[in-house]
C-alpha cells in the first residue's frame, strides 16, 4: 500500500473516501466502493503482477513472443471492442492459450452512468464480458475500469455488486511516456528505481501490481525484454493476478449475477498454473519470431515494425482495414 500511485489516490480515494466518510463504517463485502476495494498489491512480498490494458493490439503479439521466451505470465485486460476484429480476437485467444490471465477493461458509453438504469449498465458490461467468454470459454472476473470512469461511484458500486474484482496498481511503468525507440529502455529503470527504493527503505521486497498499456503507441512491447531481465535481476517473481491474490477461481460463473467463480487448468493452484520468469536473451521479431538481434531499445523498436509511436487512430485504421477484408466474427477459426 505504500506506493499507491497518486493517480489512484486522487481519482479513487478522494471522492470515494469522502462519500464513505459520510456513511457509517460498512461491512467491506457489501458497502460502497472505496479505494480499498481496488487490488493494489499482492498477498506475497516479492511478487509482481504485470497487467496490460487497452489491447489487444499489434503490441500484444510482440509481448506474447517475449513472454513465451521468458516463460512468464501476465494479465491482459481485454477491450471487447477490439475483439470484434478477427485478428485481435485471435491475439487474445492466443494469450489465453499461452497461459496468461484474461481480465477485461470497461468504459461506460459516453463515460457516464447518468441517464442509464442499473439494468442497462449491467447489460452493457455483460455484453463486453460475453464477447470475451465467446473467445476463451470463461467470463472475466478481474476488471480494469477505464481511468475516465474511476470517479463514477455508481458504476464502481455496480461492478462490485456484480462480483467483479476491481484492479488498481501500485507501479505505473510509464510506457506511455517512454514510448519511442530511444526511450523504451527507460521503462526497466522505472522498475529498478522502485525495487531499489523499497530495498533501501525497508530492507526487504514489496509486492507490485503494474499498470501497462498494450497498444502500439506505448513502449510496453519494446521495453518488455529489459523489464523481465530487471525483475529477474532483483529476484522478484512474476505472477498473474490470481497468483497475486491466491485466487483459485479467477473467472466468473455469470457475466451479471454474483453467483460464484470458476477456475480453469491454468488458474492458481491448478496443474498448469505457472509463475516466475527467466532472463530473455534475444529480442523477438514479432509474429515471425526468432530474431536474435542484440538487446537494445532501437533494435527492439525495429523488431516491432516501427509501430511504437503510432497514434490510437492508426490502431483503428488497422482494425477497419481488417474489417474491410474479412467478415466479422469467426473468432473460433483461430
Ligand atoms: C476500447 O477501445 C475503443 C476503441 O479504441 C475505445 O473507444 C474504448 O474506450 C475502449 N474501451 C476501454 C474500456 O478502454
Ligand atoms: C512520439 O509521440 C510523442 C507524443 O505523442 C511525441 O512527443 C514524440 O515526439 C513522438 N516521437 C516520435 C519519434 O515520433
Amino acid at each position: 500500500m505504500r506506493f499507491v500511485a497518486p493517480a489512484i489516490l486522487s481519482a479513487i480515494a478522494l471522492p470515494l473516501l469522502a462519500s464513505a466518510a459520510v456513511e457509517a463504517p460498512a461491512a467491506p463485502a457489501s458497502g460502497p466502493v472505496t479505494w480499498a476495494d481496488f487490488l493494489t498489491s499482492c498477498q506475497t512480498p516479492g511478487q509482481i503482477a504485470i497487467t496490460y490494458s487497452e489491447g489487444p493490439s499489434e503490441a500484444t503479439m510482440v509481448m506474447l513472443e517475449t513472454l513465451k521466451e521468458a516463460q512468464a505470465k501476465v494479465t491482459f485486460f481485454a477491450n471487447a471492442t477490439w475483439l470484434q476484429y478477427m485478428q485481435y480476437a485471435g491475439v487474445t485467444r492466443h494469450a489465453y492459450m499461452d497461459g496468461h490471465l484474461i481480465g477485461m477493461t470497461y468504459r461506460l458509453p459516453s463515460d457516464t452512468s447518468t441517464g442509464r438504469t442499473d439494468e442497462e449498465i449491467k447489460q452493457d458490461i455483460a455484453r463486453a464480458s460475453r464477447t470475451i467468454q465467446d473467445l476463451i470459454g470463461v467470463y472475466p472476473r478481474y476488471m480494469k475500469v477505464h481511468e475516465s470512469n474511476l470517479k463514477d461511484a455508481r458504476l464502481l458500486n455496480l461492478l462490485k455488486s456484480m462480483g467483479y474484482t476491481l484492479v488498481g496498481f501500485n507501479l505505473d511503468e510509464y510506457d506511455y511516456k517512454y514510448n519511442t525507440a530511444a526511450t523504451s529502455g527507460q521503462i526497466a529503470e522505472v522498475y529498478n528505481a522502485m525495487f531499489s527504493k523499497q530495498l533501501d527503505a525497508y530492507g526487504r521486497k514489496a509486492s507490485y501490481i503494474v499498470a501497462g498499456y498494450d497498444v502500439p503507441s506505448t513502449g510496453a512491447a519494446s521495453g518488455l525484454p529489459k523489464v523481465v531481465n530487471m525483475i529477474q535481476a532483483h529476484g522478484y517473481d512474476m505472477v498473474r493476478l490470481d497468483g497475486c491474490t491466491n485466487d483459485k477461481t479467477p473467472y466468473k460463473k455469470d457475466p451479471i449475477l454474483n453467483n460464484g467463480y470458476v477456475g480453469d487448468a491454468k488458474s492458481f493452484g491448478a496443474a498448469e498454473y505457472k509463475h516466475g520468469q527467466q532472463a530473455v536473451k534475444a529480442i523477438n521479431a514479432g509474429a515471425g519470431g526468432g530474431d536474435s538481434s542484440p538487446q537494445d531499445g532501437s533494435d527492439a523498436s525495429k523488431a516491432t515494425g516501427g509501430g511504437q509511436n503510432k497514434s490510437a487512430s492508426s490502431h483503428l485504421v488497422v482494425a477497419l482495414s481488417t474489417l474491410a477484408i474479412v467478415p466479422l466474427v469467426c473468432a473460433y477459426l483461430f
